[in-house]
């Protein structure tokens, strides 16, 4: 067995990091759960800005109609009293989130120790007003960024010169739009409907709204600066080889594009990795691995919206109730690997600072692109929840001309509509489907590993092996097709102060964690660090029909997984492992 047990912590104190912020992180604690108690005479209104506000305390609009919230809490009196533990699930009486009270924006809060965070990137106060789409009269183009001519590196180069020439602050200026994504990540907004809870929109189904919205501001405000209505920003093509470094453009020192918090020996022309474990990479092994890695969390695993999406999050959810499988992947991944070597790893490397990294916006517009192409391959199977719970939720911004705008999921959602479009090029992970490297393994029947009922929790200091039952076994293609079988991992809590990553194999003979390109490997768990350890637990699920389906075990009643810590395990909780059917 393999024992892998790595450690990020690297800090030196000879590297710069921001200096704006001093750095004082925030300790974990191991407590398992947190307490919290239902405010029942909760008082939405009270210092609203916005009185045509769809939340108010005695009518909730809610997937089962209007009902009475009051009620509603009161009712949960004998369920989760006072204080009570919570369920790690999103709360049945849900609401959409709605956007944060400006003015009650706090500095962050670590939410283990109760102490403010040495942050603050509260933006300007302000009312809002909805936000219309405005027609489409230019499509805005968004290069490639290793495609890009000179003419538009210049261009663009200009337009984030004169975003950082703005006063700080003018809501539109480098520094404060910077503040809008540490804002909504590091718990400074009370989440409207249920202030004992901070809102966080990473690690759950706001991911790509969220951040498309985000760009789609940050864009519009960089094309005004440089009067050219059709500027789109470029995407880092980090899913197909010939975009697998940083792009030129970010790596130039006398350039706007440029950040000295970055980790320097991931400049060009090291290849970037998408499943970064926080050491030096086998370059022999990246692209390969980078291909899989981008077939697992684009197709394989993916045939459910939430495990695309993310968890479900409304008023009421703890932070982080689960990521999807870009999120959790290349996308943590790249943020790392982008970021100083350092615990705290600025700029990239840590939710509160990373809006400080120009090469940040290319990341999120190839996620953006992405989350088209995902859409797309659907064809004609649903590609977004339909639930208000989701489609109702809402953020602001500051548009172009510094206005604060309340946006809105649902109007997300069609790319057109919003006036962008992508340059086209290769996508060579769509039929990268890995082969196993063992077919018809007998190694779950052969195993002597443990049952995972009699194992968990468990602290992933080590590769944990364990035996899982799958209650169902030789399904039919109908059924396959109707219903997809999926590991669930339940419980997952780390120290989100940390950058932490496990892998997942089934049935994997040969233990060579380091070679994903196989069947054997379903998928992993990667994060950010937050500024703020949030202690709360997560979940994922991963898709196992076509892995099943490819390592030919489909007669088996049970799989062999291996968790293998690749990332601080040390600080990474599992709660428990199992298999269920979703449809
Ligand atoms: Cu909002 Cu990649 O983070």
């Amino acid at each position: 067995m393999i024992s892998i047990l790595l450690s990020s912590s690297t800090t030196t104190t000879l590297l710069p990091s921001r200096p704006i912020y001093t750095s004082n992180p925030p300790y974990f604690s191991t407590k398992t759960t947190r307490i919290r108690h239902f405010n029942v005479s909760c008082d939405a209104t009270n210092g609203d800005q916005n009185q045509n506000h769809n939340l108010s305390p005695q009518n909730v609009q809610t997937s089962q109609g209007k009902i009475d919230r009051r009620n509603v809490l009161l009712g949960m009196g004998g369920l989760y009293s006072a204080s009570s533990l919570i369920p790690d699930i999103a709360p049945s009486f849900a609401t959409p989130i709605s956007p944060p009270d400006l003015a009650k924006c706090s500095r962050g809060t670590n939410l283990n120790t109760g102490e403010p965070l040495d942050i603050n990137c509260c933006p300007p106060i302000a009312k809002y007003t909805d936000y219309k789409l405005p027609p489409v009269t230019n499509m805005r183009f968004r290069p490639a960024a290793h495609l890009a001519s000179k003419e538009y590196i210049a261009k663009y180069e200009k337009a984030v010169q004169l975003m950082k020439e703005l006063p700080d602050d003018d809501p539109r200026s480098f520094t404060q739009q910077a503040h809008v994504h540490c804002a909504y990540c590091n718990l400074t907004y009370e989440q409207k409907g249920d202030p004992e809870l901070k809102l966080q929109i990473h690690n759950s189904w706001h991911f790509y709204p969220w951040h498309r919205w985000y760009l789609y501001f940050y864009e519009r405000i960089l094309g005004k600066l440089i009067d050219d209505p059709t500027f789109g920003l470029p995407f880092w093509n980090w899913d197909n080889p010939p975009g697998m470094v940083m792009p030129d453009m970010f790596a130039k020192k006398d350039s706007p594009l440029y950040d000295p918090l970055r980790n320097l020996d991931h400049l060009p022309p090291a290849l970037a990795d998408l499943n970064y474990a926080a050491k030096p990479s086998d370059n022999s092994k990246v692209i390969q691995n980078n291909l899989t890695e981008m077939y697992t969390e684009m197709v394989r695993g993916v045939s459910k919206l939430e495990d695309f999406y993310g968890a479900k999050y409304v008023v009421g959810s703890t932070p982080d109730p689960g990521p999807g499988t870009i999120e959790r992947g290349s996308h943590s991944s790249l943020h790392v690997w982008v970021g100083q070597a350092t615990k705290s790893g600025e700029d990239m490397g840590n939710f509160y600072s990373a809006g400080q990294e120009p090469l940040f916006f290319s990341h999120h517009i190839n996620i953006d692109r992405l989350w088209t192409i995902w859409r797309k391959l659907r064809g004609s199977k649903p590609k977004d929840f339909n639930e208000s719970d989701w489609l109702d939720s809402s953020y602001v911004f500051y548009d172009e001309n510094a206005r604060l705008v309340r946006v809105k999921v649902s109007d997300s959602l069609d790319q057109d509509k919003l006036g962008y479009s992508f340059q086209e090029v290769d996508i060579p992970w769509l039929k990268n489907r890995p082969k196993p490297r063992v077919k018809k393994s007998k190694i779950a029947t052969t195993s002597s590993a443990p049952r995972a009922d009699s194992v968990f929790p468990v602290k992933l200091d080590k590769v944990v092996k364990v035996l899982v039952e799958r209650p169902k076994k030789s399904r039919s293609k109908k059924n396959k097709e109707e219903e997809e079988e999926l590991l669930v991992i339940e419980g997952i809590e780390v120290d989100s102060a940390k950058f932490v990553r496990f892998d997942v194999f089934v049935n994997d003979e040969d233990d060579k964690p380091d070679e994903i390109d196989k069947a054997e490997y379903v998928g992993c768990y990667s994060q950010v660090p937050h500024k703020n350890s949030t202690g709360v637990k997560s979940k994922i699920r991963l898709g196992l029909t076509e892995l099943l389906e490819d390592l030919d075990v489909e007669d088996d009643d049970k799989i062999l997984v291996s968790l293998v810590p690749k990332a601080n395990g040390d600080d990474i909780t599992i709660g428990g492992i199992k298999i269920i059917y979703a449809s």
